[in-house]
C-alpha cells in the first residue's frame, strides 16, 4: 500500500471511529482481537495499561456490560464491571470506569490494583502501552520489550484461566518475551491487525487461559 494510501486507510478509520463514539481508530485494533480470540469471553474485571485516550476503555466497558447478560449460567459469572485504566497522560472521565494518571512501572501501582479488584480476580488484562518512540527502530524496540516485561507483575493478580493482551515491536528480545509468556499461558499467539500500519513493527500477544 502506498504511503499515501496508507495515510487515507488511517484517515477514514479515525473518522469511523468517532463516528461511532470512539475516542481513536486502536478500538477497531481490540475489536479485531475479540473477533479473533475472543479474548473478553466471561470477562468483567478488567485491567487496560497504557489508557489514554481511552478507547480500549470503552471498548471494554461495551463487552462486559454485553458479558452480564450474556453469560447468566451456572458457569463463571458476575452481576457487575469493574474497569480499572492507567496512564501517564489525562483520560477524559468514562463513566463508571476508574482511572488512575500514573506510571503503571511504578511499585504503588501494583498495590492500587490489588486494593480495586480486591485480590487476583482479574479476568483479562489489556495493554496498548506504547514507549514515546524516537525513530530510532533497534533502541525503540528494546525499550518496549522492556515496557512489556514491567507489566508481568500484574500477571499475579489475574485469575486462573485469564487472559492476557499485549502490544509488542518484533525484534531482539521478543523472542524472549513470547516465550515468558509461553510458560504462563495455555495458548500464546501473535497478531497484527488489520488496523496496524502495514510498515510498523508492532504486534500484539494473547495469551490465553493462565495456568
Ligand atoms: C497507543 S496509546 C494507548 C491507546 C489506547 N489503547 C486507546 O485505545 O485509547 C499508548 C499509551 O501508553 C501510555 N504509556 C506508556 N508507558 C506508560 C507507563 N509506563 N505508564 C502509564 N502509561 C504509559 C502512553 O502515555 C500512551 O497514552
Amino acid at each position: 500500500m502506498s504511503k499515501r494510501a496508507e495515510e487515507h486507510k488511517r484517515d477514514s478509520q479515525y473518522q469511523q471511529a468517532k463516528r461511532q463514539g470512539y475516542r481513536a481508530r486502536s478500538a477497531f485494533k481490540l475489536f479485531e482481537i475479540q473477533k479473533r480470540f475472543n479474548v473478553f469471553k466471561r470477562s468483567f474485571y478488567i485491567l487496560d495499561l497504557g489508557s489514554a485516550p481511552g478507547s480500549w476503555l470503552q471498548v471494554s466497558k461495551k463487552i462486559a456490560i454485553e458479558n452480564i447478560d450474556k453469560f447468566k449460567d451456572g458457569f463463571y459469572h458476575r452481576d457487575h464491571f469493574k474497569i480499572l485504566g492507567v496512564d501517564i497522560k489525562n483520560v477524559s472521565s468514562i463513566d463508571d470506569i476508574h482511572f488512575i494518571k500514573m506510571d503503571f512501572t511504578q511499585p504503588e501501582f501494583f498495590d492500587h490494583v490489588k486494593s480495586f479488584f480486591q485480590g487476583p480476580k482479574i479476568d483479562l488484562i489489556v495493554s496498548d502501552a506504547s514507549i514515546k518512540k524516537s525513530g530510532n527502530k533497534f533502541s525503540d524496540q528494546i525499550k518496549q520489550v522492556n515496557l512489556c516485561n514491567s507489566t508481568l507483575v500484574f500477571l499475579d493478580l489475574l485469575k486462573f484461566k485469564g487472559n492476557f493482551v499485549i502490544k509488542i515491536f518484533e525484534g531482539e528480545d521478543y523472542q524472549h518475551f513470547l516465550n515468558q509468556l509461553k510458560k504462563n499461558f495455555q495458548t500464546v499467539k501473535a497478531f497484527k491487525p488489520q488496523t496496524s500500519y502495514k510498515k510498523s513493527n508492532e504486534v500484539y500477544l494473547i495469551g490465553l487461559r493462565k495456568k
